[in-house]
C-alpha cells in the first residue's frame, strides 16, 4: 500500500465526535476526515432525546453526577463523570453559538426534557430531531472551514502503527478502502482520532444505522489497544415493532412526557417492578420487557401515549409522529408496539480524560471510546454530552512532530478475485454473527450460552480474517471482519464477568459481587488476554 494522503490530523468518522474534533483540531493544521458512507450517516444524525446537561438553576452538577453514578451500577469512574458533567453547559452553549437551534419554552429559556434515571428535567433537545440539528450545524461548519477536507465513502481498514525512535508504540495514520472506486491506500498523519461510533450492527436487532459495525474497536484491538467493559451493551427498551420499520427508535423522551409501558393485557407492568415505573433506567426496563414478552409469549409490548395527549404529542415529537402515521398509527392516540434493541456500547477503547489511547498519536472520542463515564449502564442522553466533551479535550493536544519513521503498513487485504458465490456467503456470515449475538449474548445471558457463542465466533472470525487476507476486499468483507472480532471480544468480556451488574445479566449468576471491577481485554498474536481490574479512582455507591 502506498501513501495517498498526508495531513496533520486524520479523523475517522463524521458524527458528533469526529466533526467537533475536526473543527477544533484545525487550529493545529490541516485535517482530513474519512467517513465510510455519506457525511450524515451516523448515530448522531438519528439522536432524538437530546443532550443531558445542567442548564437550569434548580439543577446541579452534584445531582447530574449522582444520577449518572446510580445508573452506572458502581462501575463509573467518578472523576470522569464529574469532568463531563461540569464541561457540559459550556459546550452546549458553544453549540448554540455555532447555530444549533434547541427547542425553547414560551419564556425563551431552553425547554428541558425528562428521561429515565434523571432526577431533574435536563435534556436539551431540538424537538425529537436533536442529532440531525447538531449534525447539520457541525457539517456546515466543517464544509466552510478551508483547513478541513472530508472524503465520503472512504472506509478505514486498519490503523497504521509502529514504534517511534524510542521504541514507543505510535500511530502514523490508517489504511483505507474506497469501495465504490476500488481505491485503497494509506493516510499519513501526525495524529489520528478514532470517532467511528458504536457496535449495534453486531446484533440482529438494533436502533443503530448500518455504519455501526464496531470498526473502531476492531481496528484499535488489532493495533494492540486495550478494550474495556465491552460486555455492557445497552438495549434501548422502545424500538418500534413493525415489519417495515427498520430500526426506528421511539425516544425515551416519550416516556419522559408521560407515556406508559403496558403488556398486551394492558397492565402497567413497570409500576409493579420499580418505583420509577416506565422511567426506570434502561437496563431495568429493557429486561422487564424481555421478561414480559417471554412469560406471556408476546412479540412486543405497548407504549401507551394517551397521558401526553394527541396535540401535545404531535407538537413535541413531530418526527416520531410522522413515522407512526406512515405505519398507520395515530400519534398520541394509538398504542405503539415496541421491543428492546441493541442501542449503545458502554465499553470501548481505553482512553484517558484527554482522549489519549495506549498508542502515541492515537486518540478516541465518542461512542468508540471508553472513559469510565457510563460504567455498567449509560444514563440517557449522556452520550452526546460525553462525545462533545471528549472531542473538545482531545483536540487540545499539540500534534506530535513527524519522526520520519516508516513503519510497515498494516496487514494488506488480499489480491485474489473474490469467488463467484462470495457475496452470498458473506451475506450469510453477516447474518450468522448477528443472529448468534442476539440469541446467545443478548439482554439475558448464561455462561453456557456464552461459551457456545465464543466457540462459534472464533471460527467465524478466523474465516473472515482469512478471506480478508486472501481476496480483494469489499466494504462488506471489511465490516464482517470487524463485527466478528468485536462480537468475540464482547462475548469473551461477558464470559469473564461472573456476576450480574447493570446491563450484564446472567440468569445463572443473578447476584452482584461486592467489588466493582472493570474487564480489560487485549488482542495478542496468541489470542485474547482478559483480566479484571479495580477502578483507578474512588469507587461509587
Ligand atoms: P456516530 O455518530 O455513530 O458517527 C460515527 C461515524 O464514523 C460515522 O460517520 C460513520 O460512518 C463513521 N465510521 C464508522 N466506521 C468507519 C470506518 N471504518 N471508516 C470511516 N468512517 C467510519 N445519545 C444521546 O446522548 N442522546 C440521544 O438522544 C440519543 N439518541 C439516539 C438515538 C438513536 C436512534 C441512536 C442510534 C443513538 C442515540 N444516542 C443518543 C446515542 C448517540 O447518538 C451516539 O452514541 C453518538 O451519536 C455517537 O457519536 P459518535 O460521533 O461517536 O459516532
Ligand atoms: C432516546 O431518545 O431515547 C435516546 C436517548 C439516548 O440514547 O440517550
Amino acid at each position: 500500500m502506498r501513501v495517498v494522503h498526508e495531513c496533520t490530523s486524520l479523523v475517522l468518522g463524521s458524527g458528533i465526535a469526529g466533526l467537533t474534533y475536526a473543527l477544533k483540531a484545525s487550529r493545529h493544521g490541516d485535517v482530513l476526515i474519512l467517513t465510510k458512507k455519506s457525511r450524515a450517516d451516523s448515530s448522531t444524525n438519528r439522536a432524538q432525546g437530546g443532550v443531558a446537561s445542567v442548564m437550569d438553576p434548580t439543577d446541579s452538577f452534584d445531582l447530574h453526577t449522582e444520577d449518572t453514578l446510580r445508573a452506572g451500577a458502581g462501575l463509573c469512574r467518578r472523576e470522569a463523570v464529574e469532568l463531563v458533567v461540569r464541561e457540559g453547559p459550556r459546550l452546549v452553549r458553544e453549540l448554540i453559538d455555532w447555530g444549533v437551534s434547541f427547542t425553547e419554552d414560551p419564556t425563551g429559556a431552553l425547554d428541558l426534557g425528562q428521561e429515565g434515571g434523571h432526577s431533574q428535567r435536563r435534556i436539551v433537545h431540538a424537538k425529537d430531531l436533536t442529532g440531525k440539528e447538531i449534525e447539520r450545524v457541525l457539517t456546515k461548519a466543517v464544509e466552510e472551514n478551508s483547513r478541513i477536507r472530508l472524503l465520503e465513502n472512504h472506509l478505514a481498514l486498519d490503523l497504521w502503527t509502529g514504534s517511534d525512535s524510542r521504541g514507543r508504540p505510535r500511530c502514523y495514520g490508517a489504511s483505507f478502502l474506497a469501495p465504490e472506486t476500488g481505491e485503497s491506500g494509506l493516510v499519513r498523519a501526525r495524529q489520528t482520532l478514532l470517532a467511528t461510533g458504536g457496535c449495534g450492527k453486531v446484533y440482529l436487532y438494533t436502533t443503530n444505522p448500518d455504519i455501526a459495525t464496531a470498526d473502531g474497536v476492531a481496528m484499535a484491538a488489532r493495533a494492540g489497544c486495550p478494550i474495556v467493559n465491552l460486555e455492557f451493551v445497552q438495549f434501548h427498551p422502545t424500538c418500534l415493532y413493525h415489519p417495515d420499520a427498520k430500526s426506528f427508535l421511539i425516544s425515551e423522551a416519550v416516556r419522559g412526557e408521560g407515556a406508559i409501558l403496558r403488556n398486551l393485557a394492558g397492565d402497567d407492568f413497570m409500576r409493579a417492578r420499580h418505583e420509577l415505573g416506565s422511567l426506570a433506567t434502561r437496563d431495568i426496563v429493557a429486561r422487564e420487557i424481555d421478561f414480559q414478552m417471554k412469560e406471556r409469549g408476546d412479540k412486543c409490548v405497548l407504549l401507551d401515549p394517551t397521558p401526553i395527549g394527541a396535540e401535545r404529542f404531535r407538537r413535541r415529537f413531530p418526527n416520531i409522529s410522522q413515522r407512526l402515521e406512515e405505519f398507520g398509527l395515530e400519534p398520541g392516540v394509538d398504542p405503539i408496539p415496541v421491543v428492546p434493541a441493541a442501542h449503545y456500547m458502554c465499553g470501548g477503547v481505553a482512553t484517558d480524560l484527554d482522549g489519549r489511547t495506549a498508542i502515541d498519536g492515537l486518540f478516541t472520542a465518542g461512542e468508540v471510546a471508553f472513559t469510565g463515564v457510563h460504567g455498567a449502564n449509560r444514563l440517557a442522553s449522556n452520550s452526546l454530552l460525553e462525545a462533545l466533551v471528549m472531542a473538545d479535550r482531545a483536540a487540545r493536544s499539540e500534534p506530535l512532530a513527524d519522526d520520519g519513521g516508516e513503519p510497515a503498513p498494516p496487514p494488506s487485504p488480499g489480491r485474489e478475485p473474490p469467488g463467484a458465490d462470495e457475496g452470498v456467503i458473506l451475506d450469510h456470515e453477516w447474518d450468522a454473527v448477528r443472529r448468534l449475538m442476539w440469541d446467545y449474548v443478548g439482554l439475558v445471558r448464561t455462561r453456557e450460552r456464552l461459551d457456545q457463542a465464543i466457540g462459534r465466533l472464533r471460527v467465524m472470525r478466523g474465516w473472515a480474517e482469512d478471506l480478508y487476507r486472501r481476496t480483494r476486499p469489499s466494504g462488506d468483507l471489511a465490516e464482517l471482519r470487524n463485527i466478528a472480532l468485536a462480537g468475540l471480544l464482547l462475548s469473551r468480556s461477558a464470559r469473564h464477568r461472573s456476576e450480574s451488574r447493570g446491563l450484564h445479566f446472567l440468569t445463572d449468576r443473578p447476584e452482584t459481587d461486592p467489588e466493582a471491577l472493570e474487564t480489560w481485554s487485549r488482542l495478542t498474536p496468541d489470542g485474547i488476554l482478559i483480566e479484571s481490574r479495580g477502578l483507578p479512582v474512588a469507587r461509587t455507591a
